[in-house]
C-alpha cells in the first residue's frame, strides 16, 4: 500500500504495526517484535496494558479537551499534585505541554521570562553540553550537542554555548579519580560563564544521565552538585532534562535524586506518558513574581487523559520550582 506519510528512513517502508501485547508489538503479518527498549524509551509500560486503556476510556469518555486558557481539570491538578508530591523540594509547579522537545521549549521560555520579569533581561546566554540531546524543535535542537542533528539547520539555531560532557569513560585522565574528574569537567561551565560574562548567563541545561547522544552515560558523583554550587554563584538557573532518565529508571523517581541536587526547572516525558499518552510536564520553582506560565500557552494541551484512574503512569509535564532562590 502507497504511503503518504514521512517516516523516519525515505529510503525504505517500515513494516505497519497494527497492534500490542506487553512487550511486543505486531504488525499486519501477524509477525511478534520484541520491543526491547520500549520504542526510543518510551513504552515502559507495555503495550495495550488493560488498566491503561480503560483508564483512558474513562477519562475520554468524561472529558477530553479543555482549553487551559479558561479551565483547569481533575486529571491536570491531580498529576501536578503527585508529581510535586514526588519531586525534589521546592519543585511544585508543573506546566504541561506535549512532548519532551516541547518541555524543553517550555522550561527555556520559562528561565528567559524569569530574568525579564526580576529586571535581568540581559541574561539570554544558554550553555549545554557536547554529545548532548534535548529534542528536535529550534530551540531544544539548539541546546542539544548533537553535532550530527544540528548540524544543516545551524543557521537558523539560537546561539548556544557546548562545553564538556561529564564522560569519564572518555575524558578522565589515567590516575585522576572520579571525584577529580567531575570537578576538572564542573569547571568547564564556570570557564564559559567567565568567558560570556556571568551578568549574560541565563540557564545551563543538561541530561543527569545521557541518553540519545551518548548511550546511557551518567554523571560521576559531585559533578551535579558542583554544577549547583556554580549556577548558583553566578545567579544562573539549572535545568535538568530528565525526559529520557526521570521516572524511575535510575532507581529514584527523579534521577537528580542520586545526585542530591534540585534543579531549578526540570523536564519529564516518556516514561511519563509510556506512549499512551502525549502530554508531558516541565517542572520549576515558582519565584513569587513570576505570571506563569510562559507565555502564550499552546492550544492542544489539556486534560491528561489519564491522571485519574490509572495509578501507574501520568502525562509528561516540565516542572517548576515556585522559588528561584539563585538570585
Ligand atoms: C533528554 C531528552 N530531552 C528531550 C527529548 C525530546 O523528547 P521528544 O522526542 O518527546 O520530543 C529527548 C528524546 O529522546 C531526550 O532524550
Amino acid at each position: 500500500m502507497p504511503t503518504h506519510l514521512f517516516g523516519r528512513s525515505m529510503r525504505h517502508d517500515p513494516p505497519r504495526a497494527v497492534s500490542g501485547d506487553g512487550c511486543y508489538l505486531i504488525d499486519a503479518d501477524g509477525k511478534r517484535y520484541l520491543d526491547g527498549s520500549g520504542g526510543a524509551a518510551v513504552s515502559c509500560l507495555g503495550h495495550s496494558n488493560a488498566a491503561v486503556r480503560a483508564a483512558l476510556h474513562a477519562q475520554i469518555d468524561r472529558l477530553a479537551f479543555a482549553h487551559t486558557g479558561f479551565f483547569t481539570s481533575d486529571p491536570a491538578e491531580q498529576l501536578a499534585e503527585r508529581l510535586a508530591a514526588h519531586a525534589p523540594p521546592g519543585l511544585d509547579r508543573v506546566y504541561l505541554v506535549s512532548g519532551g522537545s516541547e518541555a524543553v521549549e517550555a522550561a527555556l521560555k520559562l528561565a528567559r521570562q524569569y530574568f525579564v520579569e526580576i529586571g535581568q533581561p540581559q541574561r539570554h546566554r544558554v550553555i549545554a553540553r557536547r554529545q548532548s540531546y534535548h529534542g528536535n524543535t529550534l530551540g531544544a535542537l539548539a541546546a542539544g550537542g548533537n553535532a550530527w542533528r544540528r548540524a544543516q539547520f545551524a543557521p537558523l539555531l539560537a546561539p548556544t554555548s557546548h562545553i564538556a560532557p561529564c564522560y569519564a569513560y572518555r575524558e578522565r585522565q589515567a590516575g585522576e579519580s572520579a571525584e577529580a574528574y567531575g570537578l576538572r569537567a564542573a569547571q568547564a561551565l564556570e570557564d564559559e560563564i567567565l568567558e560570556l560574562g556571568p551578568e549574560t548567563v541565563m540557564a545551563f541545561i543538561a541530561e543527569p544521565v545521557v541518553g540519545a547522544t551518548a548511550g546511557a552515560v551518567p554523571a560521576v558523583p559531585g559533578y551535579l552538585r558542583r554544577v549547583r554550587e556554580i549556577c548558583d554563584r553566578y545567579g544562573v538557573l539549572l535545568i535538568l532534562d530528565e525526559v529520557m532518565c526521570g521516572m524511575g529508571r535510575t532507581g529514584h523517581f527523579f534521577a537528580c535524586e542520586e545526585d542530591g541536587v534540585v534543579p531549578d526547572i526540570l523536564t519529564i516525558a516518556k516514561g511519563l506518558g509510556a506512549g499512551y499518552q502525549p502530554s508531558v510536564p516541565c517542572c520549576a520553582r515558582r519565584p513569587s513574581t513570576m505570571r506563569w506560565p510562559p507565555a502564550p500557552g499552546s492550544s492542544s494541551t489539556g486534560i491528561p487523559i489519564w491522571a485519574t484512574r490509572s495509578r501507574r503512569r501520568r502525562p509528561m509535564p516540565c516542572f517548576v520550582k515556585s522559588r528561584i532562590d539563585t538570585c
